[in-house]
Protein backbone atom coordinates (compact mmCIF):
# COMPACT_ATOMS: atom_id res chain seq x y z
CA UNK A 1 0.00 0.00 0.00
CA UNK A 2 1.47 3.29 -1.26
CA UNK A 3 2.37 5.78 1.62
CA UNK A 4 0.76 9.45 1.48
CA UNK A 5 4.26 11.21 1.88
CA UNK A 6 5.77 11.77 -1.02
CA UNK A 7 3.09 13.78 -2.75
CA UNK A 8 2.67 16.69 -5.18
CA UNK A 9 2.82 20.22 -3.24
CA UNK A 10 -0.37 21.74 -2.20
CA UNK A 11 -2.43 23.95 -4.53
CA UNK A 12 -6.13 25.53 -4.24
CA UNK A 13 -8.67 23.24 -6.77
CA UNK A 14 -8.71 25.09 -9.94
CA UNK A 15 -10.22 24.47 -13.30
CA UNK A 16 -7.41 22.72 -13.85
CA UNK A 17 -7.01 21.01 -10.92
CA UNK A 18 -10.45 18.87 -9.16
CA UNK A 19 -11.51 19.30 -5.55
CA UNK A 20 -9.58 16.13 -3.68
CA UNK A 21 -11.51 14.14 -1.18
CA UNK A 22 -10.71 11.22 1.10
CA UNK A 23 -12.83 8.87 2.60
CA UNK A 24 -12.58 7.33 6.27
CA UNK A 25 -14.73 4.37 5.88
CA UNK A 26 -15.48 1.93 2.96
CA UNK A 27 -18.75 0.64 4.26
CA UNK A 28 -22.09 0.69 3.18
CA UNK A 29 -22.28 4.45 2.84
CA UNK A 30 -18.39 4.93 1.84
CA UNK A 31 -18.98 2.49 -1.44
CA UNK A 32 -22.56 4.54 -2.05
CA UNK A 33 -20.51 7.71 -2.08
CA UNK A 34 -17.74 6.45 -4.37
CA UNK A 35 -19.95 5.74 -6.73
CA UNK A 36 -22.00 8.46 -6.80
CA UNK A 37 -19.04 11.09 -7.13
CA UNK A 38 -17.65 8.80 -9.93
CA UNK A 39 -20.79 8.07 -11.39
CA UNK A 40 -22.08 11.78 -11.45
CA UNK A 41 -19.10 13.71 -12.09
CA UNK A 42 -20.09 15.77 -14.98
CA UNK A 43 -23.09 16.40 -13.56
CA UNK A 44 -21.13 17.76 -9.64
CA UNK A 45 -18.69 19.55 -12.06
CA UNK A 46 -21.28 21.11 -13.97
CA UNK A 47 -22.64 22.42 -10.58
CA UNK A 48 -19.46 23.61 -8.78
CA UNK A 49 -17.55 24.69 -11.60
CA UNK A 50 -14.82 22.38 -10.44
CA UNK A 51 -14.03 18.72 -10.57
CA UNK A 52 -14.46 16.12 -7.56
CA UNK A 53 -11.85 13.15 -7.02
CA UNK A 54 -12.15 10.54 -4.35
CA UNK A 55 -8.24 10.08 -4.19
CA UNK A 56 -7.85 8.03 -1.14
CA UNK A 57 -9.78 5.89 1.29
CA UNK A 58 -9.35 5.25 4.54
CA UNK A 59 -9.85 1.22 6.06
CA UNK A 60 -9.17 -0.75 8.87
CA UNK A 61 -9.21 -3.78 7.65
CA UNK A 62 -6.61 -4.30 4.38
CA UNK A 63 -6.47 -8.11 4.09
CA UNK A 64 -10.68 -7.29 2.88
CA UNK A 65 -11.04 -8.54 -0.60
CA UNK A 66 -12.13 -4.82 -2.84
CA UNK A 67 -13.18 -4.42 -6.49
CA UNK A 68 -11.08 -1.09 -6.25
CA UNK A 69 -7.10 -0.62 -6.92
CA UNK A 70 -5.19 -1.15 -3.86
CA UNK A 71 -3.76 1.86 -4.30
CA UNK A 72 -6.08 3.90 -3.34
CA UNK A 73 -6.59 2.40 0.00
CA UNK A 74 -4.38 3.33 2.99
CA UNK A 75 -4.65 2.17 6.76
CA UNK A 76 -2.91 5.26 7.79
CA UNK A 77 -6.10 7.32 9.27
CA UNK A 78 -3.72 9.65 11.16
CA UNK A 79 -1.95 10.34 8.21
CA UNK A 80 -4.20 10.47 5.52
CA UNK A 81 -6.18 13.52 7.39
CA UNK A 82 -3.41 15.70 7.20
CA UNK A 83 -1.78 14.87 4.04
CA UNK A 84 -1.28 17.34 1.63
CA UNK A 85 -2.90 15.52 -1.24
CA UNK A 86 -6.34 16.16 0.37
CA UNK A 87 -8.35 19.03 0.27
CA UNK A 88 -11.65 17.61 2.35
CA UNK A 89 -12.51 14.52 4.64
CA UNK A 90 -15.68 12.67 4.37
CA UNK A 91 -15.75 10.87 7.40
CA UNK A 92 -17.92 7.88 7.69
CA UNK A 93 -16.51 5.49 10.21
CA UNK A 94 -19.20 6.07 12.69
CA UNK A 95 -18.71 5.96 16.74
CA UNK A 96 -17.35 8.59 18.54
CA UNK A 97 -13.35 7.45 18.90
CA UNK A 98 -11.36 7.03 16.60
CA UNK A 99 -14.30 9.68 14.31
CA UNK A 100 -13.83 12.74 16.59
CA UNK A 101 -10.13 12.85 17.04
CA UNK A 102 -9.49 12.57 12.94
CA UNK A 103 -12.36 15.05 12.34
CA UNK A 104 -10.06 17.56 14.72
CA UNK A 105 -6.87 16.51 13.37
CA UNK A 106 -8.20 16.98 9.65
CA UNK A 107 -9.75 20.51 10.75
CA UNK A 108 -6.31 21.36 12.29
CA UNK A 109 -4.76 20.59 9.21
CA UNK A 110 -6.80 22.76 7.43
CA UNK A 111 -9.15 20.02 5.80
CA UNK A 112 -12.93 20.77 5.51
CA UNK A 113 -15.00 17.80 6.63
CA UNK A 114 -18.11 16.21 5.96
CA UNK A 115 -19.94 13.22 8.11
CA UNK A 116 -22.18 11.15 8.15
CA UNK A 117 -21.66 10.38 11.93
CA UNK A 118 -24.97 11.48 14.39
CA UNK A 119 -22.90 10.60 17.34
CA UNK A 120 -19.62 12.62 16.77
CA UNK A 121 -22.15 15.73 15.96
CA UNK A 122 -24.52 15.32 18.79
CA UNK A 123 -21.67 14.86 20.75
CA UNK A 124 -19.05 17.56 19.81
CA UNK A 125 -21.16 19.18 17.15
CA UNK A 126 -20.33 22.73 19.30
CA UNK A 127 -16.59 21.80 19.95
CA UNK A 128 -15.72 20.73 16.20
CA UNK A 129 -18.13 23.46 14.35
CA UNK A 130 -16.29 26.34 16.36
CA UNK A 131 -12.95 25.05 15.22
CA UNK A 132 -14.14 24.86 11.69
CA UNK A 133 -16.02 28.42 11.57
CA UNK A 134 -12.62 29.53 13.04
CA UNK A 135 -10.58 28.59 10.19
CA UNK A 136 -12.77 29.31 8.03
CA UNK A 137 -13.67 25.63 6.70
CA UNK A 138 -16.11 23.58 6.05
CA UNK A 139 -18.41 20.68 8.66
CA UNK A 140 -21.44 19.46 7.56
CA UNK A 141 -23.23 16.68 8.25
CA UNK A 142 -26.35 16.53 6.46
CA UNK A 143 -26.15 12.96 6.58
CA UNK A 144 -26.03 12.00 10.15
CA UNK A 145 -30.08 13.05 10.34
CA UNK A 146 -32.84 11.46 8.29
CA UNK A 147 -30.28 9.81 6.01
CA UNK A 148 -31.31 11.09 2.42
CA UNK A 149 -33.60 13.51 3.53
CA UNK A 150 -32.14 17.04 2.79
CA UNK A 151 -33.22 18.43 6.87
CA UNK A 152 -30.17 19.49 8.25
CA UNK A 153 -29.31 22.57 6.07
CA UNK A 154 -32.47 23.38 5.40
CA UNK A 155 -32.80 24.15 8.80
CA UNK A 156 -29.86 25.87 8.96
CA UNK A 157 -30.84 28.18 5.41
CA UNK A 158 -34.07 28.65 4.29
CA UNK A 159 -36.21 27.88 7.78
CA UNK A 160 -33.75 29.76 10.00
CA UNK A 161 -35.79 32.57 9.88
CA UNK A 162 -38.93 30.85 11.58
CA UNK A 163 -39.67 30.45 15.70
CA UNK A 164 -39.89 26.71 15.28
CA UNK A 165 -42.95 25.87 17.48
CA UNK A 166 -42.33 22.43 17.91
CA UNK A 167 -40.46 19.29 15.84
CA UNK A 168 -41.58 15.92 15.68
CA UNK A 169 -39.33 13.16 14.18
CA UNK A 170 -39.33 9.32 12.92
CA UNK A 171 -35.81 9.20 13.29
CA UNK A 172 -34.97 5.67 13.42
CA UNK A 173 -36.13 3.19 10.29
CA UNK A 174 -35.48 0.40 12.14
CA UNK A 175 -38.46 0.75 15.19
CA UNK A 176 -40.36 2.25 12.43
CA UNK A 177 -40.10 -0.79 10.51
CA UNK A 178 -40.76 -2.72 13.75
CA UNK A 179 -43.53 -0.94 14.56
CA UNK A 180 -44.86 -1.24 11.38
CA UNK A 181 -44.63 -4.61 11.32
CA UNK A 182 -46.29 -5.19 14.57
CA UNK A 183 -49.45 -3.22 13.35
CA UNK A 184 -50.19 -4.86 10.25
CA UNK A 185 -49.46 -8.60 11.59
CA UNK A 186 -50.71 -8.10 15.00
CA UNK A 187 -46.55 -9.00 15.88
CA UNK A 188 -45.50 -8.60 19.30
CA UNK A 189 -42.25 -6.76 20.01
CA UNK A 190 -40.17 -9.67 20.39
CA UNK A 191 -41.25 -11.17 16.94
CA UNK A 192 -41.15 -7.91 15.22
CA UNK A 193 -37.86 -7.41 15.92
CA UNK A 194 -36.34 -11.16 15.24
CA UNK A 195 -37.86 -10.63 11.84
CA UNK A 196 -35.77 -7.36 11.21
CA UNK A 197 -32.80 -8.80 12.26
CA UNK A 198 -33.65 -11.79 9.65
CA UNK A 199 -34.02 -9.11 6.68
CA UNK A 200 -30.84 -7.34 7.88
CA UNK A 201 -32.78 -3.74 9.18
CA UNK A 202 -32.08 -4.23 12.61
CA UNK A 203 -28.52 -5.17 14.06
CA UNK A 204 -27.99 -8.50 16.15
CA UNK A 205 -27.27 -5.98 18.75
CA UNK A 206 -30.59 -3.95 18.27
CA UNK A 207 -29.61 -1.62 21.84
CA UNK A 208 -28.73 1.56 19.50
CA UNK A 209 -32.24 1.63 17.50
CA UNK A 210 -34.70 0.03 19.84
CA UNK A 211 -33.63 2.09 23.14
CA UNK A 212 -34.10 5.18 21.47
CA UNK A 213 -29.94 6.10 21.19
CA UNK A 214 -30.18 6.12 17.32
CA UNK A 215 -33.20 8.72 17.55
CA UNK A 216 -31.31 11.00 20.87
CA UNK A 217 -28.48 12.09 18.93
CA UNK A 218 -30.54 12.86 15.96
CA UNK A 219 -33.08 14.70 17.40
CA UNK A 220 -29.98 16.74 19.47
CA UNK A 221 -28.62 17.24 16.80
CA UNK A 222 -32.26 19.05 14.93
CA UNK A 223 -32.54 21.05 18.10
CA UNK A 224 -28.95 22.31 18.13
CA UNK A 225 -29.37 23.74 14.81
CA UNK A 226 -32.50 25.20 15.58
CA UNK A 227 -31.65 26.86 18.53
CA UNK A 228 -28.13 27.49 18.00
CA UNK A 229 -26.66 25.43 21.25
CA UNK A 230 -25.18 21.76 21.77
CA UNK A 231 -28.17 20.03 23.70
CA UNK A 232 -26.51 18.21 26.89
CA UNK A 233 -27.41 14.68 25.94
CA UNK A 234 -27.82 13.69 29.53
CA UNK A 235 -30.70 16.23 29.75
CA UNK A 236 -32.72 14.77 26.78
CA UNK A 237 -35.22 12.44 28.49
CA UNK A 238 -35.07 8.93 26.33
CA UNK A 239 -37.53 5.65 26.65
CA UNK A 240 -37.35 3.02 23.53
CA UNK A 241 -40.03 1.04 22.04
CA UNK A 242 -39.38 -2.79 23.86
CA UNK A 243 -42.40 -1.79 26.18
CA UNK A 244 -44.86 -1.43 23.46
CA UNK A 245 -47.23 -4.63 22.85
CA UNK A 246 -49.06 -5.36 20.21
CA UNK A 247 -52.22 -5.02 23.13
CA UNK A 248 -50.98 -1.09 22.70
CA UNK A 249 -50.87 -0.79 19.20
CA UNK A 250 -54.63 -2.62 18.80
CA UNK A 251 -55.98 -0.15 21.12
CA UNK A 252 -54.90 2.83 20.24
CA UNK A 253 -55.64 1.82 16.56
CA UNK A 254 -59.20 1.49 18.42
CA UNK A 255 -59.07 4.85 19.62
CA UNK A 256 -57.75 6.58 16.13
CA UNK A 257 -54.17 6.59 16.88
CA UNK A 258 -50.92 5.23 15.65
CA UNK A 259 -47.67 4.17 17.56
CA UNK A 260 -44.48 5.75 16.83
CA UNK A 261 -40.92 6.31 17.97
CA UNK A 262 -40.70 9.69 18.13
CA UNK A 263 -37.68 12.94 18.62
CA UNK A 264 -39.52 15.67 19.99
CA UNK A 265 -38.33 19.28 20.40
CA UNK A 266 -40.44 22.01 21.98
CA UNK A 267 -39.50 25.59 23.64
CA UNK A 268 -40.99 25.91 26.89
CA UNK A 269 -40.59 28.63 27.51
CA UNK A 270 -38.18 31.63 26.05
CA UNK A 271 -34.92 30.34 25.23
CA UNK A 272 -35.43 26.90 27.19
CA UNK A 273 -36.29 23.76 25.40
CA UNK A 274 -37.58 20.71 25.83
CA UNK A 275 -35.71 17.39 24.07
CA UNK A 276 -37.82 13.93 24.52
CA UNK A 277 -37.72 10.26 22.59
CA UNK A 278 -40.18 8.00 23.77
CA UNK A 279 -42.74 6.43 21.84
CA UNK A 280 -46.04 8.16 21.59
CA UNK A 281 -49.89 8.12 19.96
CA UNK A 282 -50.36 10.05 17.54
CA UNK A 283 -53.81 10.39 14.99
CA UNK A 284 -54.02 8.51 12.24
CA UNK A 285 -54.92 11.93 10.52
CA UNK A 286 -51.10 13.45 11.47
CA UNK A 287 -49.23 13.56 8.71
CA UNK A 288 -46.23 11.39 10.23
CA UNK A 289 -48.67 8.62 10.54
CA UNK A 290 -48.70 7.54 7.43
CA UNK A 291 -44.83 6.92 7.39
CA UNK A 292 -44.21 3.60 7.80
CA UNK A 293 -41.45 0.92 7.37
CA UNK A 294 -37.93 2.06 6.96
CA UNK A 295 -39.00 5.49 5.94
CA UNK A 296 -37.84 8.51 8.23
CA UNK A 297 -39.86 11.89 8.24
CA UNK A 298 -39.59 15.39 9.70
CA UNK A 299 -42.42 17.29 10.61
CA UNK A 300 -42.31 20.92 12.25
CA UNK A 301 -44.42 23.98 13.14
CA UNK A 302 -42.68 27.23 12.50
CA UNK A 303 -44.40 30.69 13.40
CA UNK A 304 -44.27 31.85 9.76
CA UNK A 305 -43.79 28.45 7.52
CA UNK A 306 -46.87 26.97 9.49
CA UNK A 307 -46.87 23.00 9.00
CA UNK A 308 -44.53 21.17 7.31
CA UNK A 309 -42.80 17.72 7.16
CA UNK A 310 -39.77 16.06 4.85
CA UNK A 311 -39.78 12.59 4.06
CA UNK A 312 -37.85 9.87 2.73
CA UNK A 313 -35.43 7.47 3.12
CA UNK A 314 -32.97 7.61 6.50
CA UNK A 315 -30.67 4.99 5.99
CA UNK A 316 -28.79 2.47 2.79
CA UNK A 317 -25.99 3.30 0.75
CA UNK A 318 -27.91 5.17 -1.75
CA UNK A 319 -29.42 8.12 0.24
CA UNK A 320 -27.11 8.34 2.32
CA UNK A 321 -24.51 8.75 -0.23
CA UNK A 322 -26.79 11.07 -1.99
CA UNK A 323 -26.57 13.60 1.59
CA UNK A 324 -22.99 12.95 1.76
CA UNK A 325 -22.43 14.15 -2.03
CA UNK A 326 -24.73 17.29 -1.39
CA UNK A 327 -22.44 18.06 1.07
CA UNK A 328 -19.58 17.72 -0.86
CA UNK A 329 -21.12 20.30 -3.49
CA UNK A 330 -21.41 22.66 -0.67
CA UNK A 331 -17.62 21.94 0.05
CA UNK A 332 -16.88 22.50 -3.34
CA UNK A 333 -18.76 25.78 -4.01
CA UNK A 334 -17.60 27.42 -1.01
CA UNK A 335 -13.98 26.31 -1.89
CA UNK A 336 -14.75 28.44 -5.39
CA UNK A 337 -16.26 31.16 -3.51
CA UNK A 338 -13.92 31.34 -1.19
CA UNK A 339 -16.58 30.88 1.89
CA UNK A 340 -17.28 28.44 4.59
CA UNK A 341 -20.71 26.71 5.30
CA UNK A 342 -19.56 26.52 9.12
CA UNK A 343 -20.92 30.28 10.11
CA UNK A 344 -23.83 29.32 12.24
CA UNK A 345 -24.53 29.40 15.72
CA UNK A 346 -24.09 26.05 17.46
CA UNK A 347 -23.43 27.10 21.04
CA UNK A 348 -22.68 25.00 24.10
CA UNK A 349 -25.34 23.90 27.17
CA UNK A 350 -28.64 24.14 25.61
CA UNK A 351 -31.06 25.24 28.64
CA UNK A 352 -33.81 22.35 28.93
CA UNK A 353 -37.16 21.67 30.96
CA UNK A 354 -37.51 18.29 32.49
CA UNK A 355 -39.46 16.07 31.40
CA UNK A 356 -41.69 16.10 34.92
CA UNK A 357 -42.41 19.55 33.32
CA UNK A 358 -44.43 18.05 30.39
CA UNK A 359 -48.16 18.95 30.02
CA UNK A 360 -49.84 16.36 27.59
CA UNK A 361 -52.30 13.81 26.68
CA UNK A 362 -51.79 10.43 27.78
CA UNK A 363 -52.64 6.66 27.30
CA UNK A 364 -53.10 4.13 29.85
CA UNK A 365 -53.90 0.86 29.46
CA UNK A 366 -55.26 -1.23 32.72
CA UNK A 367 -56.09 -4.80 33.71
CA UNK A 368 -58.89 -4.81 36.29
CA UNK A 369 -61.27 -6.44 38.33
CA UNK A 370 -64.85 -6.20 36.34
CA UNK A 371 -66.97 -5.27 39.48
CA UNK A 372 -69.87 -2.50 40.12
CA UNK A 373 -67.48 0.44 41.58
CA UNK A 374 -64.25 -0.16 39.73
CA UNK A 375 -64.35 2.59 36.88
CA UNK A 376 -65.55 5.76 40.04
CA UNK A 377 -62.64 4.23 42.14
CA UNK A 378 -60.57 4.73 38.92
CA UNK A 379 -62.15 8.26 38.51
CA UNK A 380 -61.99 9.40 41.78
CA UNK A 381 -58.13 8.56 42.11
CA UNK A 382 -57.77 10.78 38.48
CA UNK A 383 -59.83 13.68 39.85
CA UNK A 384 -57.77 13.98 43.25
CA UNK A 385 -55.07 14.50 40.67
CA UNK A 386 -56.32 17.13 38.50
CA UNK A 387 -55.93 14.38 35.49
CA UNK A 388 -58.90 14.56 33.69
CA UNK A 389 -60.18 11.35 31.41
CA UNK A 390 -61.17 12.44 27.51
CA UNK A 391 -61.82 8.62 26.68
CA UNK A 392 -62.14 5.17 27.26
CA UNK A 393 -62.74 1.85 26.00
CA UNK A 394 -63.45 -0.86 27.85
CA UNK A 395 -63.36 -4.87 27.12
CA UNK A 396 -64.72 -7.50 29.39
CA UNK A 397 -62.20 -10.58 29.28
CA UNK A 398 -62.46 -14.27 31.24
CA UNK A 399 -62.08 -15.28 34.99
CA UNK A 400 -63.89 -12.11 35.56
CA UNK A 401 -61.27 -9.34 34.75
CA UNK A 402 -61.42 -6.50 32.38
CA UNK A 403 -59.59 -4.42 30.38
CA UNK A 404 -59.68 -0.43 30.17
CA UNK A 405 -57.68 2.50 27.95
CA UNK A 406 -58.04 5.63 28.87
CA UNK A 407 -57.34 8.65 26.96
CA UNK A 408 -56.39 11.72 29.28
CA UNK A 409 -56.99 15.51 28.49
CA UNK A 410 -53.78 17.82 29.24
CA UNK A 411 -52.25 17.42 32.17
CA UNK A 412 -48.79 17.54 33.77
CA UNK A 413 -46.60 14.32 33.93
CA UNK A 414 -45.74 14.58 37.38
CA UNK A 415 -49.93 14.13 37.90
CA UNK A 416 -50.54 11.79 35.98
CA UNK A 417 -47.36 9.62 36.85
CA UNK A 418 -48.45 10.48 40.90
CA UNK A 419 -52.46 9.66 39.98
CA UNK A 420 -51.37 6.26 38.20
CA UNK A 421 -49.43 5.38 41.45
CA UNK A 422 -52.82 6.08 43.24
CA UNK A 423 -54.26 3.98 40.63
CA UNK A 424 -52.09 1.00 40.82
CA UNK A 425 -52.73 1.01 44.72
CA UNK A 426 -56.58 0.64 44.35
CA UNK A 427 -58.06 -2.98 45.26
CA UNK A 428 -59.67 -3.35 41.87
CA UNK A 429 -56.77 -2.79 39.77
CA UNK A 430 -55.10 -6.24 39.21
CA UNK A 431 -52.28 -4.61 36.75
CA UNK A 432 -50.88 -1.21 35.09
CA UNK A 433 -50.53 -2.75 31.66
CA UNK A 434 -48.47 0.70 30.16
CA UNK A 435 -48.59 4.43 29.84
CA UNK A 436 -47.38 6.80 26.92
CA UNK A 437 -48.00 10.33 25.75
CA UNK A 438 -50.39 11.43 23.27
CA UNK A 439 -49.08 13.96 20.68
CA UNK A 440 -50.69 15.78 17.70
N1 LIG B 1 -29.90 2.44 12.53
C1 LIG B 1 -30.35 3.61 11.84
C2 LIG B 1 -31.82 3.43 11.50
C3 LIG B 1 -29.54 3.84 10.61
O1 LIG B 1 -32.38 2.33 11.72
O2 LIG B 1 -32.47 4.36 11.05
C4 LIG B 1 -29.52 5.25 10.13
O3 LIG B 1 -28.97 6.13 11.06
Amino acid sequence: MPSLSNQEPSSSPSADRPVRVALLGFGTVGSGTYRMVKDNQEEIARKTGLAMEIVKIGIKDETKKRSLPSSLFTTDLDELVVSDEIDVVVELIGGEEPAAGLVEKALLAKKHVVTANKELIAKHGSRLITLAKDSGLDLHFEAAVGGGIPVVQPLKHQLAGNDVIKMMGILNGTTNYILTQMATHGADFADALAEAQQKGYAEADPTNDVDGIDTMYKTAILAAITFGKQVPLEQIHREGIRKVSYADIHAAQMLGYVIKLLGIVEETKEGVIMVRVHPALIPQTHQLASVNDVYNAIWLKGDFVGDLMFSGRGAGADPTASAVVGDLIDVARNIKMQGSGSAIPYGQDMPTSPIEELESRYYLRLTVEDTAGTLGQIATAFGRREVGLAAMEMRTKVGGLGEIVFLTHVCRELDFVQAIGEVGRLGCIVSVNNWLRVEG
